[in-house]
């Protein structure tokens, strides 16, 4: 079976990648008469340590876990080339290999988007807050390729970087609104020594830029310190971010939102938040965010979440 292989999932070699609908869902069948739980992390390759995490969390939780890689035309707005984004398969591989993942999806666009292609998914008011207004269309084309990945890899969990906090808003709101049989799982955001979060776009900054980037989870960091210690006024916390972060070339937001619905939170701090960031740094647009959670509200826990993750 072409990309297939029969040894155990986890011998797989690098070059035993699927790439086409058929082939993966030949082997998935087997593993799922088999009675195996399947996980899938959907990407858009130039892997790094953040996607390791969420590997990581399938194996944890998963017998088996798919890896698709697929950088998707149609979530990339008028002013960003498709062409430019990073690519690193052979890296990729490796690294799949290496966190135990069992299969490797990386179609071509014309088996995601055949010729004749004009159904969409349109995510409800939830993909509007924060970054909606300037990336128009692009949480239809998330919402487009993820249910089309759920669709085709029909997947038990699936599992996303809390990084992305309004991809994984905008995902799980699909789910609940269409019943899909798939549980979503936020994998706590990994970082640079220096606080950096993880991200592709990170191979975009120059030296002084990568430098100058550390100043939005300083931001953030330290917000969620005074929360951790007790504050609980929005403005004050979005100050006390905000104060970190005039090394930016634009802050696009910054803002402290419910951690479902995205709606902004002001006043009181009193049920689970976020405090999310965009900015350019250089000609980078990078996102970054932190949650405010009572049930979890020291600053320790969520550093520990976060080790976890990246170990
Ligand atoms: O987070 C990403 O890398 C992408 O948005 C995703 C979920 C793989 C869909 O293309």
């Amino acid at each position: 079976m072409p990309g297939c292989s029969s040894h155990p999932a986890t011998s797989r070699r690098p070059d035993d990648a699927n790439h086409t609908i058929k082939s993966l869902t030949q082997c998935l069948r087997g593993y799922r008469a088999a009675g195996l739980r399947v996980g899938l992390v959907p990407t858009m390759g130039f892997l790094h340590g953040g996607h390791r995490a969420l590997i990581n969390g399938s194996v944890a939780r998963c017998d088996i876990t798919v890896a698709s890689i697929f950088v998707n035309s149609t979530q990339f707005g008028p002013n960003e080339v498709l062409d430019c984004y990073p690519r690193a398969l052979e890296q990729d591989h490796e690294l799949c290999r290496t966190a135990g993942v069992s299969l490797i999806f990386v179609p071509d666009a014309s088996e995601i988007y055949p010729p004749g292609f004009q159904t969409t998914v349109e995510p409800g008011p939830v993909a509007e807050p924060l970054c909606g207004a300037e990336r128009p269309g692009h949480f239809r084309g998330v919402a487009t390729v993820v249910t089309k990945l759920f669709n085709i890899v029909q997947p038990d969990l699936a599992f996303f970087g809390q990084k992305d906090f309004k991809q994984c808003a905008v995902i799980r709101q699909m789910v609940r609104d269409l019943n899909l049989p798939i549980e979503i799982v936020t994998v706590p955001t990994v970082r640079k020594p220096d606080g950096l979060a993880l991200s592709s776009r990170n191979s975009y900054l120059s030296p002084v830029d990568r430098q100058r980037a550390r100043c939005l989870s300083q931001g953030l960091l330290a917000a969620q310190a005074a929360y951790g210690e007790g504050e609980r006024d929005s403005e004050r916390l979005i100050a006390m971010a905000r104060a970190h972060m005039s090394e930016v070339d634009q802050l696009q937001y910054l803002q402290l939102v419910d951690a479902r619905a995205l709606e902004p939170v002001p006043g009181l701090v009193d049920r689970p938040t976020a405090l999310c960031v965009a900015a350019y740094v250089g000609t980078t647009r990078l996102i970054d965010n932190v949650l405010l959670d009572i049930a979890s509200n020291s600053r320790a826990d969520l550093v520990l979440a976060q080790h976890r993750a990246a170990s």
